[in-house]
């Protein structure tokens, strides 16, 4: 109906990287009532999608989508019901090919009535995924994809419900020469997109594998793309993991960071109710939410990097910076940047004030400032400039993307 959705980049949790299809109707519930009793919906974690495997393989007779009555004994529209009672929005997952990544019934043309289906629903986010569609004769395969996922963004539209649209597109041309042509188009149909690869999942036969490198990946892909992202339009480089078995407390605080840093989605995976306190806290942290739901949706940029020290910069609404260091080393570094080298004017007069945004102090400074960074760990300040021609230009300093 023409509002616009997703203006600040949506925050909420999935069931994915933690239970992968291992998961019922109670899962996802005691998930959605965690959100509240944690605090964390009230933080802005929001939206509850059901990833793969709520559906049969097979449609019925008329061609419908079919809900798996055994992990959904009470049908759908009673757990979407159930999660907006909460208070929270309602997302599903669906796939662009004839199956879905786990081999379930995909929506390959059936995009109005699979997406009546979910406005009927009461569904409030349609992630779609990229597995199994076919090749067509005289497309290419971009042009399928594009055409697969023009047509579900104008069904949602023409359904008339408001569904923020995820779209799965560009992490299937990962490092091929399509990958700009992709990014170039998504953004007409929908609200955000996947990149990079699937953040490793949570095993419950090896719990305590590391994550990390999955989590770096992600990063790395995510960051030199920011000029796709604005108000509207994100790159999603996956879940959030943080908190959950496989990342350190360090590594837990990076990826939140990071995440608010290149303005990505927030969404948690994870089993919430046994995230501990301080998970809790760090997921929680205001001042690192308020950095990734900035209204002025610029993501962080590199401006420098040494092999040990990513220092990336956010310009923020209020002409205020967003700075993040990252410590890719394993073991602590006495970590600093300076004023002018996050993109301010810098100059006589001009002085800088730093707030910690994991520590919570602030002080002032006329040109460095940084903090002591464990391995594997993120800092992260705000720092304002005391006047307007101490500030900076949008990009400046930039030097990678
Ligand atoms: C792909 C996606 C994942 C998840 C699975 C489900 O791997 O990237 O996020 O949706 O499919 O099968």
């Amino acid at each position: 109906d023409g509002a616009q959705l997703a203006l600040t980049p949506p925050m909420g949790w999935n069931d994915w990287a933690h239970y992968q299809c291992d998961f019922t109707e109670s899962t996802i519930l005691a998930n959605a009532n965690a959100l509240v009793s944690s605090g964390l919906a009230a933080k802005g974690y929001n939206t509850v999608t059901i990833d793969d495997c709520w559906m049969r393989t097979a449609r019925d007779s008329a061609g419908n989508l079919q809900v798996d009555t055994t992990r959904f004994p009470d049908g759908m529209p009673y757990v979407a019901n159930k999660v907006h009672a909460l208070g929270l929005k309602f997302g599903i997952y669906e796939d662009a090919g004839t199956t879905t990544c786990g081999g379930y019934a995909g929506s390959w043309n059936h995009w109005t009535q699979d997406a009546n289906l979910f406005a009927s629903w009461g569904v409030d986010y349609v992630k779609l995924d990229g597995c199994n569609l076919p090749t067509v004769a005289g497309q290419t395969e971009v042009q399928t994809y594009q055409s697969a996922y023009q047509q579900m963004g104008a069904a949602m539209k023409a359904s008339g419900r408001d569904m923020v649209f995820s779209e799965s597109a560009p992490a299937y041309f990962e490092n091929t020469a399509d990958w700009n042509d992709v990014l170039g188009w998504v953004g007409q149909y929908g609200q955000l997109w996947r990149e990079g690869y699937d953040v490793a999942t949570y095993n419950a036969s090896n719990p305590t594998a590391s994550r990390w490198g999955s989590v770096m990946s992600n990063y790395g892909y995510n960051n030199p793309i920011h000029r796709y992202a604005g108000p509207g339009n994100w790159n999603d480089p996956d879940f959030l993991i943080a908190g959950d078995s496989g990342l350190t407390a360090a590594e837990s605080r990076s990826q939140i960071a990071l995440w608010a840093e290149m303005a990505a989605p927030m969404i948690l995976s994870s089993d919430v109710g046994s995230l501990s306190s301080s998970s809790v806290a760090d997921l929680g942290n205001s001042d690192i939410i308020a950095v990734d739901q900035d209204s002025l949706g610029h993501p962080g940029y590199v401006v420098s990097q040494n092999g040990t020290l990513d220092v990336l910069t956010r310009p923020l609404a209020n002409g205020d910076r967003a700075v993040a260091i990252l410590n890719r080393s394993g073991s602590t570094v006495s970590a600093s940047t300076a004023a002018t080298t996050v993109g301010f004017a810098g100059g006589a007069g001009c002085s800088y004030q730093v707030k910690d945004l994991w520590a919570g102090t602030s002080s002032t400074t006329s040109g460095t400032f940084g903090a002591s960074v464990p391995a594997h760990g993120t800092a992260m300040f705000r720092v304002s400039p005391s006047s307007a021609a101490c500030g900076a230009g949008v990009n400046a300093g930039q030097i990678s993307g």
